[in-house]
């Protein structure tokens, strides 16, 4: 049975990046260790976790500031979790925190990672637009969006 919880001690967010470093997107979209663990550890991220009693079996990093409020920064399920609902579960998790506060959820992901392209089509994502060699050279960004109503009037809860 799985647990929610935000990330609350140093060993787990190094377990987090390291998850992360050595795992596709992050492989080949060179964001090191380092980068991963700053990321992890940013305060002006919510990072929270999906837990096997101390195991991770899988995070999320959510922006809930600026334009783009609600966005999906980083979904990871440990390589031994994937492919059992973890990561829906950790998807629908994050869409009841953003949800509670404004009616979208954005994320970008990797044109080389059709895999994870399938499974946000698959939890009612829908695409926006393309953001062309954003991260690197010869790989586009896809942003995503699950949307419940407009921003303006939108009342938590009553979509
Ligand atoms: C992408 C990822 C988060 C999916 O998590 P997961 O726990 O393996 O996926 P789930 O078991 O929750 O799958 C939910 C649904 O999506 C589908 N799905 C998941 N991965 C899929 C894939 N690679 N290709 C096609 N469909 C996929 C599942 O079949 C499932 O469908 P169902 O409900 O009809 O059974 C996980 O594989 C992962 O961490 N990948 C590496 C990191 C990554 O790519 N993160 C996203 C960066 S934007």
């Amino acid at each position: 049975m799985l647990s929610f919880a935000p990330l609350q001690t140093p060993a787990q967010a190094q377990t987090c990046a390291r998850l992360m470093a050595e795992s596709e997107p992050w492989l080949t979209l060179r964001r090191d260790y380092d980068s991963l663990l700053k990321a992890v550890q940013n305060p002006a991220r919510e990072v929270y976790l999906a837990l096997d009693a101390e195991e991770i079996a899988g995070l999320v990093i959510l922006n809930m500031q600026g334009a783009f409020t609600g966005y999906i920064q980083s979904l990871c399920v440990a390589p031994t979790w994937r492919g059992k609902q973890v990561g829906a579960a950790l998807m629908d998790f994050a869409e009841k925190r953003v949800f509670g506060q404004t009616p979208n959820v954005f994320l970008c992901v990797s044109s080389f990672n059709t895999g994870a392209q399938a499974f946000y089509l698959r939890l009612g994502y829908e695409r926006v637009g393309t953001l062309t060699n954003y991260l690197v050279q010869g790989y586009d960004e896809i942003l995503m969006r699950k949307s419940l109503a407009p921003l303006v009037g939108y009342q938590p809860g009553e979509a």
